[in-house]
Formats: C-alpha cells, sequence, structure tokens
C-alpha cells in the first residue's frame, strides 16, 4: 500500500508517520512518499521519520521527491496537507485583516477567504492530476479551510476526496469524557460545516446523555468548549458548538485579543517553525528531540488568545495532542479493509441537510468501509445554526467561483458576505490589502 503525502516537508508529517509505525496488520501502508516544493523541508522532516524507525522492525519505506506527477503516481491514498504561501502567508492573512479590524483567523472570516482564494487553484490543480495520474487513490484532504479545499477539489473526484479535521472527534472526546462515558461506545451527534458545527447530542446505547451536562452548570463548566463559550451560552444554545465558532459568539473580544496579541498565531508559528527547520540543518542536532519540542509548544499554545479572552485557563494534558493522525489512519483502514466505522468526516451533503445542495462538503458523521464515507442521516439544525451555515457556504461558492473566473469582483463579494465582515467597504480594502502580499493572488485581475 502506497501512500502519498503532500506537503510531506510539513511539521505535521512526523504524527502522521507515528500513527503508520503503530498499525502492524495486514494491508498496512508499507511505501510513503513525501512531496514537497522545498528540498530543504524534505530532508528535515525525512531525518525525524528516519529516528522515529530506528527501533521498528518493517517501518514503512520512506522516500521524498519534489516531482508531483512522481509522486502521485500509482499512489493508493494521497493525503493532502499543503499550506499554499507558506506560514508567513498566514500571517500576512491576520495582519491585513486585523488592520481593518477584523479576523484572520487561517479558516474564519477574513483570513479563511483569502487562504481559500490562494489554495483552491492549487488544491484543484493537485484534483486533476490524482484523477488522470492516479485514479483509483483516494484523497485525504487535510489542508485548510478544510471544508471549502475538500469541496473544490470533490468536483474532479466526487467522493474520492474527503475532508478531515481533529476538532469534532476532540469535542466529542471531551463531552464523553465528562459524562463517564467511552468515547468509542458514544455516538456524537453533530453537523455543521468545518470548524462551524454543534454537538447536538451524545447517545450512549441509544440514549441521549447530553442533557444530563447542559443540566449541570459545573459539569459544563470543566472541559475546553464549556470553559470558552461559558455554561449559560452552552444552556441558551442547547447544544455544545466547535471551539471554532468562538470567533463568532464572541467575535468582539477575539478580534481585540488578536489585535493586543504580541505576535499573531501564523507569525508565532512562523518563526517558530522556522527555527526548527534551521536547526534540522545542523547534522549533529537530535531530529526527533527537536520536533517533538516545537510540537509540544505548538500544542500548548494553540488558541491561547481565545482562551485568555475567556479567562479559560491553560489547555488540559487530555486536550493537547489532538488526533488529526488518528482519524486519518482510521479512515484510511476503514476504507483499505473494509472495517466498517463511523467517522466526522467533510464530505458531499447528498441530501443530509436539506437547506444545502447536494454537492455542498459538510461536516457530519459518516459511515465508512471500502465504498468510502456515507453521511448518516442527522436532525436538521435549528434556525440560527442553519442562517450560519447557509451564510458561510455562500461565501465559500463566491470563493470558487472567484478562483476559477479570476473575478476581483467576485472576490470581493465572498469577503463582503461573510457575517464577520461588516462593510462592503472593508471587503474592497481586504483585496487590495491582500492582493498587495499574497503573489497566489495575483490571478484575480
Ligand atoms: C486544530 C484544527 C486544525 C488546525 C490545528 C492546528 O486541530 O482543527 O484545522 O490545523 O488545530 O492549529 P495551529 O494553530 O497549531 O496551526
Ligand atoms: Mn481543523
Amino acid at each position: 500500500m502506497k501512500l502519498t503525502i503532500l506537503g510531506g516537508g510539513g511539521f505535521r508529517v512526523p504524527l502522521v508517520y507515528g500513527a503508520l509505525l503503530g498499525d502492524r496488520a495486514e494491508g498496512r501502508v508499507t511505501h510513503v512518499v513525501l512531496h514537497d516544493l522545498d528540498a530543504e523541508r524534505l530532508s528535515a522532516v525525512t531525518r525525524v521519520l528516519a529516528e522515529q524507525a530506528a527501533q521498528v522492525p518493517d517501518a514503512p519505506e520512506v522516500t521524498a521527491t519534489t516531482d508531483l506527477d512522481e509522486a502521485l503516481r500509482g499512489a493508493d491514498f494521497v493525503f493532502s496537507a499543503i499550506r499554499v504561501g507558506g506560514l508567513e502567508g498566514r500571517a500576512n492573512d491576520e495582519r491585513v485583516a486585523l488592520a481593518q479590524g477584523v479576523l484572520g483567523q487561517e479558516t474564519v472570516g477574513a483570513g479563511g477567504i483569502a487562504y481559500g482564494l490562494r489554495t483552491v487553484p492549487v488544491a484543484v490543480d493537485i484534483a486533476r492530476r490524482v484523477a488522470r495520474l492516479a485514479p483509483d487513490a483516494w484523497v485525504i484532504n487535510f489542508t485548510n479551510p478544510a471544508g471549502l479545499v475538500t469541496e473544490a477539489m470533490s468536483r474532479h473526484l466526487a467522493g474520492r476526496v474527503i475532508g478531515i479535521c481533529d476538532s469534532p472527534v476532540g469535542l466529542g472526546r471531551r463531552i464523553a469524557r465528562v459524562l463517564g462515558a467511552n468515547p468509542r461506545e458514544a455516538f456524537i451527534d453533530y453537523v455543521g460545516l468545518n470548524h462551524l458545527g454543534w454537538v447536538r447530542g451524545l447517545r450512549v446505547a441509544g440514549r441521549d446523555e447530553l442533557p444530563r451536562l447542559l443540566a449541570d452548570t459545573e459539569l459544563l463548566g470543566s472541559f475546553e468548549e464549556g470553559k470558552l463559550f461559558g455554561p449559560d451560552w452552552l444552556q441558551s444554545l442547547g447544544a455544545v458548538p466547535n471551539e471554532y465558532l468562538h470567533y463568532y459568539y464572541f467575535n468582539r473580544e477575539t478580534v481585540r485579543a488578536y489585535s493586543q496579541a504580541e505576535k499573531t498565531r501564523g507569525a508565532f508559528l512562523r518563526d517558530q517553525q522556522a527555527g526548527f527547520y534551521e536547526e534540522m540543518k545542523r547534522p549533529e542536532a537530535s531530529a526527533l528531540t527537536a520536533w517533538d519540542r516545537t510540537r509540544a509548544e505548538r500544542e500548548a499554545t494553540y488558541m491561547s488568545e481565545n482562551r485568555e479572552s475567556a479567562g479559560a485557563g491553560e489547555r488540559e494534558a487530555d486536550d493537547l495532542s489532538g488526533g488529526y493522525e488518528k482519524v486519518a489512519l482510521a479512515l484510511m483502514r476503514a476504507i483499505a479493509r473494509d472495517e466498517r466505522t463511523t467517522l466526522i468526516l467533510n464530505v458531499r451533503n447528498q441530501g443530509t441537510l436539506s437547506v444545502l445542495d447536494a454537492d455542498a462538503v459538510i461536516e457530519v458523521p459518516c459511515l465508512v468501509d471500502a465504498n468510502g464515507a456515507h453521511p448518516v442521516a442527522v436532525a436538521p439544525l435549528p434556525d440560527h445554526a442553519t442562517g450560519l451555515v447557509c451564510a458561510v457556504k455562500a461565501v465559500e461558492r463566491e470563493v470558487l467561483a472567484a478562483a476559477e473566473s479570476g473575478s476581483r469582483a467576485t472576490a470581493v463579494k465572498a469577503f463582503a458576505l461573510h457575517p464577520l465582515v461588516d462593510s462592503v467597504n472593508v471587503a474592497r480594502r481586504l483585496v487590495e490589502g491582500y492582493t498587495e502580499v499574497h503573489p497566489g493572488l495575483a490571478y484575480l485581475g
């Protein structure tokens, strides 16, 4: 089984490789091909993987290439984890937005639109190449903004591209934990778009345990989302939102916290990761130790401005490893070995949410087997959530249209229609600002 990782010089590749090393079963991945545009990043990551594999018998073979077509040929699975414009691009996404007084997060609001606008053309090119060179491959998209990018790729790969995110799994796991339930036995009734979904129930043996949590203020205040949103707001909603909804429900506070931060998240990661890749150029450095130290620091500071603005304190030790690689491995195993399982994934709606068309990519529990991922039937969302989902999906569609046509007016429309962009003039200035700093947006005429 051959797995190709695009963005193979990326910092989180060792997480995936670590998960593969733990997989001893028949039909496992035996060959990993790393593809990246940057050969130095490839050699840095290859060093970490070699140290990970040192004591493991039959570790999957690793090869690296900067030739995309060569990487794709013969792949059974393709993980797409690219970052167009790098972390410098992410920092610019944040800076330009904050200068206009709006949020520049990489997946939410103006920042997510800017990142989407420069990523979609690249993702579409990859999808076309996969369709031509590895038509039987399954593509697992990790690239943010994951829902939008998955939808762009699905126009060329149909159901053979599946988007993943670890936030819903982490959320489900935390809720199960505070309820004393086994996450593996629980069905998480979750739906929405990527980074824009709600847990409306948690069923164990057919019984919904969530009302017990919603009724208990102390229990509600004891885990990450309870601390971020506050028990009162969760009780008002009657649901537990994905942590990224903090940017919507507490927009003013998060924008303020991000503007006051010493460094934005993107700028922090840009500098932190530059240090890691620099260190990897020294042959005497221990690659795995340096990687692990950098990873721990990255995880500890995840969403720190949000937590600070909400007075939520430090992250819990159990929350530190997101489990993104576990979702990827579980998905790949289910498909490759026909091991039927349920996972929350980004797939085409196909009637699941009646307010969206069939091709809209949504985030929803799916039954996965050798035939791919099939969304399960879920109850409709309440009106306030439907409103947000429809508004953001409409924005995503404008992004896809702008990427296809190169129309600047359509790009302005995408920003202007977003619920977190409060004026058409702001949208115009955002397009100005972003096209100035991002070479990847030169196509917007
Ligand atoms: C969560 C999100 C991902 C995101 C990751 C890392 O897992 O669901 O979409 O890529 O956090 O965030 P960071 O700010 O460390 O890049
Ligand atoms: Mn995510």
